[in-house]
């Protein structure tokens, strides 16, 4: 897992050489429909009252198509959602402006290979990078982010983000809540010093718990108000967080109505009382605020749960711990998770929703939202691929195996283009209860989970699992085995899966699978 600097830059180099003969190649067929430049730059953002925090973030511009396809989320270091309808045929200038070396990942979408933003194709600050992809995705809720080798933590945490939205004729039919009736919510958690300036440590303990932020922001701002009407909304959700987990719910005890997940809409709307996203998921809500009384006052909340149920407690090993040397200061390597003034499982108010005026509009969504195509089976003789998430010498691994040479792929991580495989990620930790929930991210098509065992009886994080959708991102508990479909993309090429905790991913609990 030692990669050199010049070695990441060779490959960028390489890359953009690629991609700019890809193009060339596929110059006749491939005339966009949208051309976006996106730039990765430095910036700085007013997110608490006084001195404006430095930041980084993209910034779009549209070159050809509606300029609807690119929306700022305004007072945000956030970057520009970008809309974008399946079956358009997209041309993305990715301009790096910033003083490391970047690439993009379009998280959810099914791309070919040198669209993926996989971290060989990193191009140095200054350079630009070119995707020519087509939108093959339901429409669903969709997210950029970098992901440069060992540096998708920070970048993120800098600030570089931004929604992706896909829309496809079958969900325009159903005229869900749009427009001002459509909300959007990037929940990310950030820690600041004394002049508002984001505070990042990697630590060993930080990387082995993911780093937790002490407040949590939504859009980018700190505890934002929503001022709504008396109808229906659609309301998009994103953990963007790199190592937070989220249990959702209404503070006035209002069940939550799901309509979708990361891959779309479910086939129909689903009623929980909590929604437990992990980094990198996506829902989609329904709230109905049709019957309130005006002033009505509800939160979004992330409900309290106990520690163990995601995270990792070290608190009880103290000094005493394997690395009692180090964590001595901050008393023990608990400390990244419980001691921290918003430990893990901590109730979270993260917005405000005030119904402040009467408007005429819907209130039940649509009885049935989508169909699925249930008729896949497993051939028989099929073996199910195992991928034992485990623990030691202080590093986490997938299938025994961490992200070491850029290229590196396994002989059961080979798979035929547009083939359907059977995987179970099994969350086995380590020695002494080092297990923790793992959301696991698997690059290209969506995936569905086909069931789940074990796992600690009463977890209660288990209550807010959407399993019944498409989804590119399945939080695996501790203890749990998580059995999944994998449809795998058409597109030959090297991609990726990993554990979205990007302190995980960075220190190399990702692998490469290969597409033939
Ligand atoms: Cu959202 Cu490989 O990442
Ligand atoms: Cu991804
Ligand atoms: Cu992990």
């Amino acid at each position: 897992m030692t990669y050199t600097r010049r070695e990441v830059i060779s490959f960028g180099a390489m890359a953009v050489a690629t991609a700019a003969t890809a193009r060339v190649q596929g110059w006749s067929q491939f005339t966009p429909d949208v051309e976006l430049e996106l730039t990765a730059q430095t910036g700085r953002a007013q997110i608490l009252p006084g001195r404006p925090t430095d930041v980084w973030q993209f910034t779009g511009r549209v070159i050809k198509g509606p300029s609807s396809v690119l929306a700022p989320v305004e007072g945000s270091y956030l970057g520009p959602t970008i809309r974008l309808a399946r079956g358009q045929k997209v041309r993305i200038r990715f301009a790096n402006r910033l003083p490391d070396p970047s690439i993009v990942h379009w998280h959810g979408l099914d791309v070919p290979e040198a669209a993926d933003g996989h971290p060989r194709f990193a191009v140095d600050g200054g350079k630009d990078y070119v995707y020519e992809f087509e939108v093959t995705n339901r429409a669903g809720t969709y997210w950029y982010h970098p992901h440069p080798h060992m540096q998708t933590g920070p970048q993120v945490y800098s600030g570089l983000a931004g929604m992706l939205i896909v829309t496809d004729a079958e969900e325009a039919a159903l005229s869900l809540p749009s427009g001002a009736t459509e909300l959007l919510a990037v929940i990310q958690d950030r820690k600041f010093d004394a002049s508002n300036q984001l505070v990042y440590s990697t630590t060993m303990m930080d990387m082995e718990t993911g780093f937790l932020g002490n407040r949590v922001l939504v859009n980018g701002q700190a505890a934002p108000q929503w001022s709504l009407a008396t109808r229906a909304y659609r309301i998009r959700i994103l953990n963007g967080s790199n190592a937070r987990l989220y249990k959702l719910a209404w503070s006035d005890g209002t069940p939550m109505t799901v309509l979708g997940t990361d891959g779309g809409l479910l086939e129909q709307p689903h009623t929980q009382q909590y929604v437990t996203l992990a980094p990198a998921q996506r829902v989609d809500l329904w709230l109905d605020l049709s019957q309130r009384a005006l002033d009505t006052r509800i939160e979004l909340q992330s409900a309290a749960f106990p520690l163990t149920d995601g995270g990792l407690d070290m608190s009880g090993m103290g000094g005493m711990g394997r690395m009692g040397g180090m964590g001595g200061m901050g008393g023990g390597r608990g400390a990244a998770m419980a001691g921290t003034s918003l430990p893990l499982g901590a109730p979270i108010s993260l917005a405000t929703l005030t119904v402040a005026r009467r408007e005429k509009g819907l209130s039940a969504p649509p009885a049935r939202l989508s169909t699925f195509d249930r008729s896949w089976q497993p051939a028989p003789g099929v073996p199910v691929r195992q991928v034992p998430l485990t623990f030691r010498m202080m590093e986490w691994f997938m299938a025994g195996r961490a992200f070491g040479e850029m290229m590196e792929v396994a002989s059961d991580e080979t798979v035929k283009a547009g083939s359907t495989q059977i995987w179970e990620f099994v969350n086995a930790g380590g020695p002494m209860g080092m297990q923790m929930a793992h959301p696991i991210h698997i690059h290209g098509r969506q995936f569905r989970v086909l069931g789940r065992s074990g796992g600690a009886p009463g977890n209660s994080l288990r209550e807010g699992l959407v399993d019944g959708g498409w989804t590119d991102t399945v939080l695996v508990l501790p203890n749990e085995t998580v059995r999944l479909q994998v449809p795998f993309t058409s597109h030959a090429g090297l991609y990726l899966y990993h554990c979205h905790i990007l302190e995980h991913e960075d220190m190399g609990m990702m692998r490469n699978f290969k597409v033939i």
